[in-house]
């Protein structure tokens, strides 16, 4: 029998990205372009010229996709297709691709929900083992996904205001670092014998949900006050207060929803589990608990289309196909 290879587009927010993957595990491609030096003038990503970089991207990275695939388009099953949530110009234009590459091809066309996708990229390293529980922490999400069975789950927890990465990106802004703030953050917080006292948004004692908001003002004034008095702004020792109360929230409810789930593994996913701290502090527990810890590596858990396909893998099994007239949902429900 022939293996299943999927061509699958990624372009929700400021990564464009294309990939065949074989039977939902194997990579055969997966290429992506990273938008980051465009947007790194402005702060952070603007929508408007994400489109437009997609569009002038999308177009040769297919070619190149199945060209490193090794593959003609004859061998494709199934073409697959970020449906949301994202940018919405930006989902439209990877939409458009993908449903001009399904009629042309005459294939089926499978939408992904782009957290699934994030999930799913753990089912490249190994086979996830249900229950499960997944936290996908990145500049667009923070949300704590109970995994039941295949292609079963559903969110228990999410941000209320700010991402995670995006609650990196503003602090570090604050504190003059360049964007994306993340990995200078990571890297000052080492530098910090003590951290500054920051707080802890624990939100209603049962709740898997997060709040970064109020955690993110305390550092502004923090920072505002330094300036009005005049004094250095012991910049280390913030970011070392918001690193450590960051990853204390995180890791406190995705071990509380470990136990809680019974869950066999838990998976990390999105660009923020590029995070020391948070990696050495979920093994640290997890450890403790006797549950595996499963980190896909730097390249599958930043945005990627191979994650996109291998979650593509599951709905094509099922036979779960989109129509031609898919719409692009920029607060698409998992
Ligand atoms: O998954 P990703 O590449 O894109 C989105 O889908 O958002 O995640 C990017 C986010 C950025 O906010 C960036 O600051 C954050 O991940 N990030 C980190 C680290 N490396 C990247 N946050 C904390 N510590 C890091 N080492
Ligand atoms: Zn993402």
């Amino acid at each position: 029998e022939q293996s299943v290879c999927i061509l699958a587009v990624e372009t929700s927010c400021d990564e464009t990205s294309v990939a065949v993957v074989e039977n939902g595990v194997r990579i055969r491609s997966n290429v992506v372009s990273s938008q980051i030096e465009t947007h790194r003038r402005f702060g952070g990503v603007v929508p408007e010229i994400a489109s437009r970089k997609h569009v002038e991207s999308i177009t040769w990275m297919i070619e190149e996709a199945l060209q490193q695939a090794e593959l003609t388009t004859d061998r494709l099953s199934a073409i697959a297709v970020t449906q949301g949530p994202g940018l919405v110009g930006a989902l439209l234009v990877g939409i458009m691709a993908a449903k001009s590459l399904a009629y042309a091809l005459e294939l089926p066309l499978i939408a992904v929900h782009h957290i699934a996708g994030h999930i799913y990229a753990n089912q490249l390293v190994q086979p996830i083992e249900y229950p499960a529980i997944a936290l996908v922490v990145s500049g667009g999400h923070t949300e704590l996904v109970y995994l039941e069975a295949p292609a079963r789950f559903r969110i228990v927890g999410q941000t209320r205001d700010d991402a995670a990465g995006e609650a990196y990106d503003k602090v570090a802004r604050a504190l003059r670092l360049p964007y994306p703030g993340g990995p200078h953050i990571d890297k000052l917080a080492h530098e910090a014998d003590v951290a500054q006292e920051m707080p802890r948004a624990w939100l209603e004692p049962d709740s898997y949900d997060f709040s970064f908001s109020g955690l993110k003002s305390a550092v502004l004034n923090t920072v505002n006050q330094a300036q009005m008095r005049g004094e250095a702004l012991q910049s280390a020792q913030i970011a070392r207060g918001f690193q450590e109360s960051v990853i204390d929230v995180l890791v406190t409810k995705a071990l509380r929803a470990v136990n809680e789930f019974s869950a066999r593994q838990l998976l990390l996913a999105g660009g923020v589990a590029a995070n020391r701290g948070l990696r050495a502090q979920l093994s640290e527990r997890c450890a403790e608990l006797g549950v595996p810890l499963i980190v896909p590596p730097l390249s599958l858990c930043t945005d990627n289309a191979a994650m996109i396909a291998a979650a593509a893998f599951l709905k094509w099994e099922r036979r779960d196909f989109a129509e031609l007239d898919l719409q692009a949902v920029p607060l698409l429900n998992l």
